[in-house]
This record gives C-alpha cells, structure tokens and sequence, in this order.
C-alpha cells in the first residue's frame, strides 16, 4: 500500500514536471534551469522509474537486433579522404585560440586535428575493450547466464566490436598510426577486471559511453568533416544511446542498492574522474605531427579557455543527468569538478 502511494505522488509529481516543461516551451520564454519540485512541494530526488532489468533488457535487444550495419562494408572505406574537409572541428582541437594556434598554417591546424582525432580514435578502441572485459565480467558474475539480460550484454559487447573495427579502420584512413597508451597506463589496464562494481564503477561506464556519444554526435552534425568520419559517427550513435540508457539505469540501481555512507564516497570519486577524464584526451604526442614540442603544446592546451569549454561540452550530458539525479550535487562533488573546470 505505502508503495503504491509513493508510486502515484511520484507520478503525479512526473505529470507536474511534464506540465511545467510544456509550459515553459509553448511560452516562448527562455528556457532556463528551475529546480523541479513534487506534489509536496518538495525537492524531487529521483525524476526517473528504473524499469525491470531484464525488460528493459529485452527491449533493447529487440531494438538491437533491427538495425544491422556492417563496420568493414556499409563504409567506402577505399574512397580517397576529401582534401578540403577537416577531421576535427577547430574549436575541438585542444591548441585552438591559443598563441600556438596562431602560429600554425591552414594546413598544419588540420593535420594536427587528424592527429588528435586519431589519438581519440586510439582511446576509444581502449576504452571500447574495457567496457566490453567489464560486461564480459557481468556475464559470468550474474546468475541469468540464458536470459534476455545476458544476451543484450553479448549484443552490447557485438556493437563495441563493431565500433572497434570503425574506428581502427578510420585510424587507416588517415594515414596515421594509432596512439598507444603510455606504458604505466597500459600496464594498469591488466587490473580492468579487478575494477570495483558499485555506482563508481556503473558511473565510469556511462561517462564513457556519454563523453563518445557527445563528440560523435557533434561530429556527424558538422557538414564540414571528413564523409568517413561523419559515416561512421551515424552508425555509432544508434547503438550509443541503446548503452546510454542501459547504463543510466543500471547507475541509479547501483546507487538505490548502497547506504548513504558508501555512496557518498562514490560519488565523490565519480566526481574526480569527471573532473579529470578530459585531460586524458589531450595528447601531447599529437603535437609533435606539426613540430610544436610536446610539453610546450599540453601546458598551452591544458591552460586554454578552450580546454574548460571542450571538457565542459564532452561531459555535458553525463553532468546533466547526474544533476538530474541528485549524484553529483552535493557541495564535495560540486568543487571537485570546479577544480576540474567542468563545473
Ligand atoms: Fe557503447
């Protein structure tokens, strides 16, 4: 009974949000960030209902199995790149408005982006093959083992491969060699499985897959770049909001699943690694393609308005959602990402 009574007020507390957005959209006036309330009057902790696991699951999957691209074949990846397209937007290339973007020609501004799209490229297929060691641990950690859970996760790990084999194929594309991780790094990927479960660990993973999905997104909106690059950027998104929304629901899950105590700590280590995840993107090996000296280009990088403003932008959505939530909005984890110019 108090179940279903906390089921109606937050339903009618949903029926309230949805009548204020529609409000303030057929109003005209500009759209601006109003705390939500509930019926009550109350500060709203959670907007979302998490579905059943294993629905939610399924759903998906079905979604999953309609749209089938081939990452070697549904590409022209034998057709020559288009010399006058860029690979990168400027704004997105870390040295951009800075006195050493000044001092590049036209030409040297694009070669450095391909050689940052390639080192992001080079991160992604990393980060692709941990997501997929980690739901690959899921498989074998979880007790469904036949179910439709299990076999979304195989499909899951299926549209990893295939972005996997986009992406290492765009790397040919360009011409360029691929960017390993620097040694310690490496090394540090043999702990992958022995990452802690829990809302870090669900966190990490959906600001992962949020981050690739906003630079992509970005990417396939923009007439401008390279057709490879926009090609594969639509066959990606498609698949990326699948795991997006998966993941958001397995993060709140997490959280729902552990003591005040346990999350704050989570989400105080969330909040770091919120903070620092953009500066792994800045590579300072990039530079030396168009003779700027490594360390010169990353203090000059790292400094920029623009590094704060490309940070911000990469992890807008995950931030929004977390915001959303109530996970990342205490005053802790509010000047964690302050420090980190995402906040
Ligand atoms: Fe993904």
């Amino acid at each position: 009974m108090y179940t279903e009574l906390a089921v109606l007020g937050t339903v009618s507390s949903d029926l309230r949000l949805i009548q204020e957005a529609v409000r303030t959209m057929t109003s005209g006036s500009e759209y601006e960030f109003k705390p939500a309330i509930t019926a009550a009057g109350g500060a709203v902790r959670r907007r979302r209902h998490v579905g059943d696991r294993q629905l939610t699951a399924r759903r998906l999957l079905f979604a999953a199995s309609e749209a089938n691209y081939d990452p070697d074949l549904d590409i022209d990846w034998d057709a020559a790149p288009d010399p006058d397209k860029d690979w990168l937007p400027a704004q997105r290339v870390s040295l951009y408005g800075t006195r050493l973007w000044h001092s590049l020609d036209d030409e040297q501004r694009r070669e450095l982006g391909k050689h940052e799209l390639v080192s992001m490229l080079s991160a992604g297929i990393y980060a692709q093959s941990i997501l997929s060691m980690l739901m690959f641990r899921d498989i074998v950690e979880g007790d469904g083992l036949v179910d439709d859970l299990t076999r979304f996760t195989l499909a899951s790990i299926n549209d990893e491969s295939r972005s996997t084999t986009m992406f290492s194929r765009l790397v040919n594309a360009t011409g360029a060699a691929p960017y390993r991780l620097p040694g310690p790094l490496q090394r540090l990927t043999k702990l992958t499985l022995l990452a802690p479960t829990g809302p870090l660990g669900r966190g990490f993973r959906l600001l992962l897959e949020e981050m690739l999905d906003s630079v992509l997104r970005e990417l396939a909106a923009d007439p401008s770049i390279q057709p490879h690059v926009q090609q594969l950027t639509k066959i990606h998104v498609v698949a990326g909001a699948r795991h997006i929304e998966f993941a958001r629901d397995d993060l709140i899950r997490a959280i729902e699943s552990h003591g005040p105590i346990a999350n704050a700590l989570h989400r105080w280590a969330l909040a770091a690694v919120t903070a620092a995840c953009y500066a792994v993107v800045v590579n300072p090996n990039a530079y030396r393609a168009v003779g700027i000296n490594p360390v010169r280009g990353l203090v000059a990088a790292l400094v920029s308005a623009n590094y704060g403003r490309n940070a911000r932008r990469a992890t807008a959505s995950f931030r929004r959602f977390t915001r959303d939530e109530g996970l990342l909005n205490g005053p802790v984890a509010g000047t964690i990402l302050r420090l980190g110019r995402v906040g």
